[in-house]
């Protein structure tokens, strides 16, 4: 039988293309189980997780949510907010006290980039990152992997531009390894002051235009400009930015071919898409959205069968 070569997603840094390949298999299993009239599987019955958010978030810990509830996990959330982070508790107390109530797997979102490796190497659990800071985000680049593979057939040879905000996205990253492990070429483009000076080392092309690099493109996943971790203005305006790097329905429609257009969520409507781009046929959002609980179920099945008794 065929199992992933880690025992934990820390990020897409640490798989290899066959790891791609099994989640991918994988998902489409659970994607089929979960358009049946009954979405459950008992699969993992004997499994508990616990979500810990120590970040804001809607879609993606809804999604781990549903996946471990559709695999017939036990679930316990936490999020920091509410907790007694703020009562000063270290991060490894924090967890070890929660896998003393026998948890064998968490699935972490945390400001810090680096703070589920660390984690992993200081509890005994299964550990997924859901976000660590502008590092990586793996599920987020699987399920965009796995949506383009839906709607071109594959990932191979395809040419994919990320746009926007590069310097403090985990999405870009993420996506950029995982976009490469599976031998599509890789753009990226946005305002020179949020392009990482040696990005091109990971085998990326850098653009500033937009419209060339929506010509040389056949998908374009448009990212958020993550104003929570700026401290500085990397561009004059918002509306500046719109205007040189935002997706409009008058630009899409001059193109030289029909691109796909993607979005990790959540959307800022009116700066880097506007509505008619983001509600179009062109436009895989909800897919992504969809594929992310396939995919989250395909992950933590396949992490949790390596779990040893
Ligand atoms: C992304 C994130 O949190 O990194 N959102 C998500 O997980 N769907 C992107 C973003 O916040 O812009």
């Amino acid at each position: 039988m065929s199992e992933l070569s880690v025992n934990h997603l820390l990020g897409i840094k640490y798989l290899n293309k066959k790891d791609i390949e099994l989640i991918f298999e994988t998902a489409d299993h659970f994607k089929e189980v979960i358009n049946r009239p009954i979405k459950k599987v008992p699969s993992l019955r004997d499994i508990t997780i616990a979500n810990l958010f120590f970040e804001n978030s809607t879609r993606t810990k809804l999604s781990f949510e549903l996946a471990e509830k559709r695999l017939s996990a036990d679930v316990i959330n936490f999020s920091a907010s509410q907790s007694s982070v703020k009562k000063g508790e270290t991060l490894i107390d924090t967890v070890n006290n929660i896998l003393s109530m026998k948890v064998d797997m968490v699935v972490m979102r945390h400001p810090n980039p680096g703070a589920s490796v660390f984690l992993s190497q200081h509890v005994d659990a299964s550990i997924i990152n859901a976000g660590d800071g502008a590092h990586e985000h793996p599920t987020q680049a699987l399920l965009d992997s796995y949506s383009i593979r839906e709607r071109l057939g594959e990932v191979k040879g395809k040419n994919v531009v990320i746009v926007g905000d590069i310097l403090h996205s985990r999405v870009a990253l993420s996506n950029i390894y995982a976009l490469k492990l599976q031998g599509a070429n890789v753009m990226v483009c946005g305002p020179k002051t949020l392009i990482p000076k040696h990005i091109d080392k990971l085998g990326v092309i850098v653009e500033t235009n937009l419209r060339k690099a929506l010509n040389w493109c056949d998908v374009a996943n448009m990212l958020r400009v993550q104003n929570e971790r700026m401290e500085i203005s990397y561009f004059p305006s918002t509306r500046e930015y719109t205007q040189q790097f935002g997706v409009n329905k008058a630009l899409l429609d001059s193109l030289e071919k029909k691109i796909t257009i993607m979005h990790p969520g959540p959307i800022n409507r009116g700066v880097e898409i506007t509505s008619d781009v983001a509600d179009s046929n062109q436009a895989i959002i909800l897919d992504q959205v969809q594929n992310g609980v396939a995919i989250r179920m395909a992950v933590i099945y396949l992490l949790a069968s390596k779990i040893k008794p």
